[in-house]
């Protein structure tokens, strides 16, 4: 099936969405070679970063799809752009910690690298203006990022299915998943804000935490984020271990 790229609908500080053409349940999504941090106050970019992700994003979708967490994933087009489902984005990320890092261990003022017994899942409502703050449950269900607790449960549910399915997928490579941010939107059965909850943007050294399980060494976006160097050949390293070892099985 030749899919035909249709006219820009959003850009985004990592991706382009477009329509795809003659087919209104679909989206054409491009990633971009920029890199940004701290709500875009950091800018950057590498050449082929949108093709890393694309295809290092390709690979977890499918494979997660394999262990039964399905996602908008449909095709692969060129070489930086999937066709995905359309769906409609729930206002909420949703963050799975197995290793404490990042603003949980600021917060807290514990050491990044303490592992947590039991994973933690948390939400932040997805706003740039207010910086995609933190919120309690209860703060989901007022701000309506969905409709009602058993929804939220089950978006806990889900992160945690894919967390395991992650910590296989990055473990079989030598890479401790220490933390990671997804997104869920819904498709159209059902009606408006009944349809099935499913998983959506991307996953990727952008929005993961990865750590080389004998060095410790960073892995992922923080080594852009706290100018450590070497991103472009770090995120071409995980794209290179993950095809060695899922390229053919999924
Ligand atoms: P944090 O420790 O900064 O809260 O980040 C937790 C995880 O979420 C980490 O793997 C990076 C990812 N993340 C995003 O993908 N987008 C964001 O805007 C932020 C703040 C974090
Ligand atoms: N995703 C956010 C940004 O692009 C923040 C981050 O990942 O650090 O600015």
């Amino acid at each position: 099936m030749a899919y035909q790229k249709g006219d820009l609908i959003y850009e985004g500080k990592a991706k382009r969405l477009y329509a795809v053409k003659g087919e209104p349940d679909l989206v054409w999504q491009e990633f971009k070679d920029s890199l940004t941090a701290f709500n875009a106050q950091k800018k950057g970019a590498f050449e082929n970063k949108g093709s890393v992700n694309r295809d290092i994003t390709s690979l977890v979708f499918r494979f997660l799809s394999e262990r039964g967490v399905g996602s908008h994933w449909v095709a692969d087009v060129g070489d930086r752009e999937q066709v995905t489902r359309r769906l409609a984005m729930l206002k909420v990320e949703v963050v799975v910690r197995n290793t404490l890092a990042g603003s949980t261990a600021k917060k807290f003022n514990l050491a990044e690298g303490t592992p947590l017994e039991v994973p933690l899942t948390e939400f932040y409502y997805k706003d740039d203006a207010l910086n995609d703050p933190f919120i309690s449950d209860e703060q989901a269900l007022m701000l309506k990022v969905a409709p009602t607790r058993e929804d939220l449960d089950e978006l806990k549910r889900t992160a945690l299915d894919v967390n395991r399915g992650l910590i296989e997928f990055f473990g079989a490579v030598g890479l401790d998943l220490i933390d990671f941010k997804i997104e869920f939107g819904r498709d159209s059965s059902g009606g408006p804000g009944g349809g099935r909850i499913m998983l959506a943007d991307e996953i990727t050294p952008d929005s993961c935490r990865l750590w080389d399980r004998v060095t410790r060494e960073k892995m992922d976006k923080d080594r852009f984020r706290r100018d450590l160097g070497g991103v472009k050949e770090s995120y071409e390293k995980v794209r290179a271990m993950l095809h060695e070892a899922w390229g053919s099985k999924v």
